[in-house]
């Protein structure tokens, strides 16, 4: 199977360029294929000749999407129209990356697909718009929501994830604020790369959460990071209103994978176990 991975530099791409490696992968980003560049996304499908096109590309940060609200919507919804189109061209199945940050968090329990969606902020709302695309586009497509990811090569946008970042602050020994009050299901970028991998063998088109099993707050998330760390940092729990970040994030924005279970594909491990995988692989990479 010829597979084109588009993002592929980004989190989620790397580890899906490696669960892909027996595969013919052609792995592009930004500088192969812009994906707000209509005429080069369809010149570019087409010389590839791919059986698949998976597309993680994202304006992923949420705070500047505040304020880049344009470029947010060009990237994360017209980029995504553009894929589907082409994908609808040439008749190719196309895998979407989308986001529990499209939900508006009043939910007191997990989300599932069945549930409407709600942005409560710009980084939200662009995510919408482009599964709206790709729904009204093409209908040969998964919309995949991810959230929290951890993988072993950081975002390139953000530079970093939750995990490394409290690493990072955690070795520093400077006292944390951590938001107490927003729950969500953390994601191993490397479980989900191989989720996705087995629900594209089904060819059951539509839209599916794949997260870690259970749910913490953010606070409850870097608890566990120290915790299975050996760490011993002092953190101060914090509000999001006290916290005060430019962009506001759902209270509640937990997954489900309910459409996952119903294909009897379902085998994420817990987000602690997800964790404690993560931490070893990165040790082994570190040594
Ligand atoms: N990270 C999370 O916690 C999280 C949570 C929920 C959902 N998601 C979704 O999961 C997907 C993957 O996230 P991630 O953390 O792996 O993101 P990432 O590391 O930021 O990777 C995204 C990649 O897309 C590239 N890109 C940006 N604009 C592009 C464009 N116009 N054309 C082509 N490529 C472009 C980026 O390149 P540059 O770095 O050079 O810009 C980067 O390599 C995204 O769809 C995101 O919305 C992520």
């Amino acid at each position: 199977m010829n597979i084109l991975i588009v993002g592929a530099l980004g989190q989620l791409g790397s580890d899906l360029v490696r669960e892909f490696s027996g595969e013919n992968v052609i792995a592009y980003d930004i500088e192969e294929m812009d994906i707000t560049d209509e005429a080069r996304v369809q010149q570019q499908i087409a010389f590839t000749s791919c059986d698949i096109v998976i597309n993680t590309a994202a304006f992923t940060r949420v705070d500047e999407c505040e304020r880049e609200q344009m470029e947010a919507f060009r990237v994360n919804a017209l980029g995504v129209k553009n894929l589907a189109a082409a994908c609808k061209r040439w008749d190719l199945p196309l895998v979407h990356i989308s986001t529990n940050y499209i939900f508006g968090g009043e939910k007191p329990t997990p989300y599932t697909e069945e549930d409407p969606p709600g942005p409560v902020n710009a980084y939200g709302l662009t995510k919408l718009a482009g599964e709206y695309y790709l729904q009204y586009t093409w209908r040969k497509h998964y919309i995949i929501r991810v959230a929290g990811l951890f993988g072993l090569t950081p975002s390139r946008m953000k530079g970093t994830n939750f995990v490394e970042a409290m690493l990072r602050l955690g070795e520093r020994g400077t006292p944390l604020r951590i938001v107490a009050d927003e729950y969500l299901s953390p994601t191993s970028a490397r479980d989900a790369a191989k989720h996705i991998r087995k629900l594209i063998e089904t060819e059951q088109y539509g839209t599916y959460h794949l997260v870690n099993h259970g749910v913490c707050s953010w606070l409850q998330f870097a608890q566990e990071i120290f915790r299975q760390s050996g760490m011993n940092v002092p953190i101060t729990p914090v509000t999001a209103a006290e916290y005060g970040a430019p962009a506001r994030r759902p209270a509640n924005s937990a997954l489900e994978n309910a459409a996952l279970q119903k294909l009897d594909l379902d085998t994420m491990p817990t987000w602690q176990e997800a964790l404690g995988v993560y931490l070893t692989e990165r040790g082994k990479a570190a040594r």
